[in-house]
C-alpha cells in the first residue's frame, strides 16, 4: 500500500463543518483532501492547489493543515491558483460568489474567496489571474502537493505539466480532479505515460485520481506530455494501460474502465477522426452509468461523425480515410 492509501480507511469517519465554503468536488473528495492535510503533507516543500474556485476544496486541505501535529503554520505554504474571476473561457461558476451570483459590474469573486478562507490566510498564498500568467517558468522549487482541478484544455494541461509536473519529486502526491471527466483524455493518458514513476493510491475517489510519484519522472517524459508528441494509437494504448490498474471508485458509483474507453473515444475525436471516435464511442451506449449521465457526449460525437461523413460522402474526411488505410483499419 501506498503511503496515501493507508488514508481511506480514515474517510468514513470525517466530520468537516457543515458551512464549508461551495465546492464542485464531491463530500468524499473534500474529506481526502482534508485527510492529507492533517496526516500526509508536511509543508516542507510546496503545498499547490491549481483550480481553487470559490475555496470548498482550499478550506478542507487548509482545514486539515491546521490540525496536522507536523504542519507549521509560520513556515509552511498553501498556493492556490485560480482566475478567481467568472467569464467566458474561466470554467468558473457565480456559485463561487458567496451570494451565488455575480453582483452588477464585479466579475470577481476573490473578496469572496479571501472572506471565506480568512482563518487560513496566514498560511495561504493567493495567485489570481490565469495559469500562464500567475505561474514562475524560473520556479523549480520541488512540489510536495499537487491538486490540479484546473486542467480542463490541452493550453493549461501543458502549462501544468511544464511548471508543476516537473517539480515532483519521489514522494510528492498528485490529485487528479474530474479524472471522471471523458472529454479530458490528456488527463488519462498522461497519467499512463508516468505510469512507470507513480504509485496509484487505491481506487479513484468519486472523480478524484489520487498516486504518489515513486521515482524521479524523466525529462523527456515530461518533454514529451508537455509538447503532446504521442499519436493516437500511442494515446490509446496509454490509456489501456491505466484501464488495467482502476475499476470501479471507491463508492462504487462510477466504472473507470468504461470512462477511460469513452476517454480513448475523445482522444480520435480531438484528433478530427470521428468516424475512429464513433467506433469507440458506440459499444459504450449500453452502458448503463455513461448512457446516464454522459448522453450529451454520445450526442457530440454522432453528430461529429454524421457532419463528416455527410461532407465527405460516407467515408470520413479524406484525411481520416487516408490514416485508416495506412493503418488498416
Ligand atoms: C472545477 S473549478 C475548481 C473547483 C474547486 N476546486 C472547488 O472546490 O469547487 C476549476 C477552476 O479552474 C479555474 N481555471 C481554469 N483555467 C484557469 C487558468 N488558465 N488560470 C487560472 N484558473 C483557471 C477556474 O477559474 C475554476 O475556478
Amino acid at each position: 500500500m501506498t503511503n496515501i492509501g493507508r488514508l481511506y480507511s480514515l474517510l468514513d469517519d470525517v466530520r468537516l463543518p457543515d458551512a464549508l465554503p461551495y465546492s464542485q468536488v464531491s463530500t468524499w473528495e473534500l474529506r481526502f483532501l482534508y485527510l492529507l492535510g492533517r496526516h500526509h503533507l508536511t509543508g516542507e516543500d510546496r503545498l499547490v492547489e491549481l483550480g481553487s474556485g470559490g475555496g470548498g476544496s482550499t478550506y478542507a486541505l487548509a482545514l486539515g493543515l491546521r490540525e496536522s501535529p507536523v504542519f507549521d503554520e509560520r513556515r509552511g505554504r498553501l498556493h492556490a491558483y485560480d482566475f478567481f474571476r467568472v467569464g467566458k473561457g474561466t470554467f468558473a461558476t457565480e456559485k463561487f460568489f458567496a451570494s451565488g451570483s455575480k453582483p452588477a459590474e464585479d466579475d470577481s469573486f476573490l473578496d469572496d474567496f479571501r472572506g471565506r478562507l480568512e482563518p487560513f490566510l496566514p498560511f495561504l498564498e493567493i495567485h489570481a489571474g490565469d495559469l500562464w500568467k500567475t505561474s514562475d517558468p524560473g520556479d523549480t522549487s520541488p512540489v510536495e502537493f499537487l491538486h490540479i482541478d484546473i486542467a480542463k484544455t490541452p493550453r493549461v494541461f501543458r502549462c501544468v505539466t511544464e511548471r508543476f509536473l516537473s517539480r515532483l519529486r519521489p514522494g510528492s502526491v498528485v490529485l487528479h480532479q474530474d479524472f471522471a471527466g471523458p472529454r479530458l483524455p490528456w488527463l488519462h493518458h498522461s497519467t499512463g505515460a508516468l505510469l512507470p514513476y507513480i504509485e496509484i493510491a487505491g481506487p479513484p475517489i468519486r472523480s478524484t485520481l489520487a498516486f504518489e510519484v515513486v521515482r524521479p519522472i524523466p525529462e523527456d517524459v515530461l518533454k514529451s506530455l508537455a509538447e503532446d508528441t504521442c499519436s493516437v494509437d500511442e494515446k490509446l494504448a496509454l490509456i489501456s494501460a491505466v484501464q488495467e490498474r482502476i475499476d470501479r471508485d471507491h463508492t462504487g458509483g462510477i466504472p473507470f474502465k468504461s470512462v477511460l474507453e469513452f476517454s480513448k473515444a475523445y482522444v480520435a475525436h480531438y484528433a478530427g477522426d470521428h468516424r475512429r471516435a464513433w467506433s469507440l464511442a458506440e459499444p459504450l451506449i449500453d452502458d448503463a452509468y455513461l448512457s446516464r449521465t454522459r448522453a450529451d457526449h454520445f450526442e457530440q460525437l454522432r453528430t461529429a461523425y454524421d457532419e463528416d461523413r455527410a461532407k465527405n460522402g460516407g467515408g470520413g474526411s479524406r484525411l481520416s480515410r487516408l490514416v485508416g488505410k495506412a493503418l488498416g483499419r
